[in-house]
């Protein structure tokens, strides 16, 4: 039988040593996260390493209508005049192995002869998926799984929304202490201070679609814009989204400046969710009103929550949510903190989904490759 091993030995053996293939990784996650979190395409990055395990070349995803992060490695590499023949590529999400507007990213690496790949999240796009297949019958050691939870959770709305059919919805609620979103009269400006709305602005940067009621479209003539802290407007500016009957005023300010408008006269929130999926909207962020809120919540729509939440009393007024149909608290429609943050005065509270719980949404809506995209 072997001897424990003892003293610096043993914690030698029981602290996880990184590998070069993980530091790797690490990189070529940093690097994915330097690509847009919006778009129909994955956020991915890769890191070319030659057999030293010294990084060579690195390239990421900047977009729909640009090169694959594979190809920028591959096009970083023969720019530095280094032939990427033998080197190991450490690449975010498995190479697409079909054409779309460029050729597949698997058959890439196969005539570059990178001699391994190592990939964190496996694509789970029916249509892209195949290359680590397609690169091992071509004779290269493949490993999938590499920081696959950071892998997932940078790709957390994309792959949700690839998996499931879907946008990823997160429903932002801006609150009084006792849960109120406007005044008895109907004023709701403003709740939170400037901290926070700057804030709720900057993820309106990040997301593909931005939705309210017609309640608050009429009520509150919203641009939704995503707006730096001098009122300039961010380059990226989300679709606009008016979900209900009533038309939008034609001279409302959602005619503005800003992402396109589409009204939606609908109350069926499935209905919304495939039109937005069928326009390749990965990310939704619901932004009320209250019956709006409680619509998406119903139907358990909601992926993530973001309530800011400011040390104001209403007392009277409109709730964020209505009624939901609990009636026993072991009905309650329970999320998962993530994360908390102070923001001024006020507070924000980042909660998702129940790990593992899907949505209840019927089917798959629409699958869209990376490439098609
Ligand atoms: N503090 C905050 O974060 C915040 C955010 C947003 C709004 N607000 C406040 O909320 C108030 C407006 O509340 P609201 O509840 O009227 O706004 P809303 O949820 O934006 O709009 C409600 C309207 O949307 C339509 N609708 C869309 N889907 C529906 C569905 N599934 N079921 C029923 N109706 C649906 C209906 O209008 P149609 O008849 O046209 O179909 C309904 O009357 C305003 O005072 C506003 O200032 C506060």
């Amino acid at each position: 039988m072997t001897q424990a091993p003892q003293g610096r030995a043993a914690a030698h053996a029981t602290t996880p040593v990184e590998t070069h293939v993980e530091t790797a990784m690490r990189r070529a996650l940093a690097l994915a996260a330097q690509g847009p979190p919006y778009g129909p395409n994955p956020r991915v990055g890769c890191v070319l390493l030659d057999p030293g395990g010294r990084t060579v070349a690195q390239g990421f995803h900047r977009g729909a209508g640009t090169p694959h992060a594979e190809a920028a490695a591959l096009a970083d590499a023969r720019s530095r005049g280094i032939d990427p023949r033998g080197t190991t590529a450490v690449v975010t999400l498995e190479p697409c192995a079909h054409h779309g507007r460029t050729g597949p990213c698997a058959d890439a690496l196969i005539e570059a002869g990178v001699a391994a790949v190592h990939v964190a999240v496996a694509d789970p796009n029916p249509v892209a998926t195949g290359g680590a297949d397609r690169l091992r019958a071509a004779g290269i050691e493949v490993t999938t799984g590499i920081l696959a939870d950071q892998g997932e959770e940078l790709l957390r709305t994309w792959l949700h929304a690839v998996r499931t059919g879907r946008p990823y919805v997160t429903l932002k609620l801006a609150t009084s202490l006792d849960g109120r979103v406007a005044a008895q009269d109907g004023t709701s400006r403003w709740i939170t201070g400037p901290q926070a709305r700057a804030h709720a602005h900057t993820i309106r940067a990040q997301v593909d679609a931005i939705a309210v009621g017609s309640g608050t479209a009429l009520a509150d003539d919203p641009t939704l814009t995503a707006r730096t802290v001098d009122g300039s407007l961010f380059e990226h500016q989300p679709l606009r989204v008016v979900v209900g009957r009533r038309p939008v005023p034609d001279d409302a300010r959602l005619r503005g400046p800003g992402g396109e408008l589409l009204h939606l006269p609908e109350h069926d929130v499935e209905i919304v969710l495939r039109q937005l999926a069928e326009r390749e909207v990965r990310h939704l962020l619901v932004e009320g009103g209250p019956t709006l809120a409680t619509a998406f919540l119903a139907t358990d729509a909601v992926d993530e929550l973001h309530t800011y939440v400011a040390p104001v009393l209403l007392g009277a007024g409109v709730s964020a949510v209505g009624d939901l149909g609990v009636t026993t608290i072991d009905d309650a429609a329970r999320f998962t903190t993530q994360d908390v943050t102070r923001l001024g005065d006020d507070m924000l509270m980042v909660a998702r989904r129940a790990e593992g719980t899907q949505p209840t949404l019927p089917g798959r809506l629409s699958r869209h490759t990376k490439e098609e995209i």
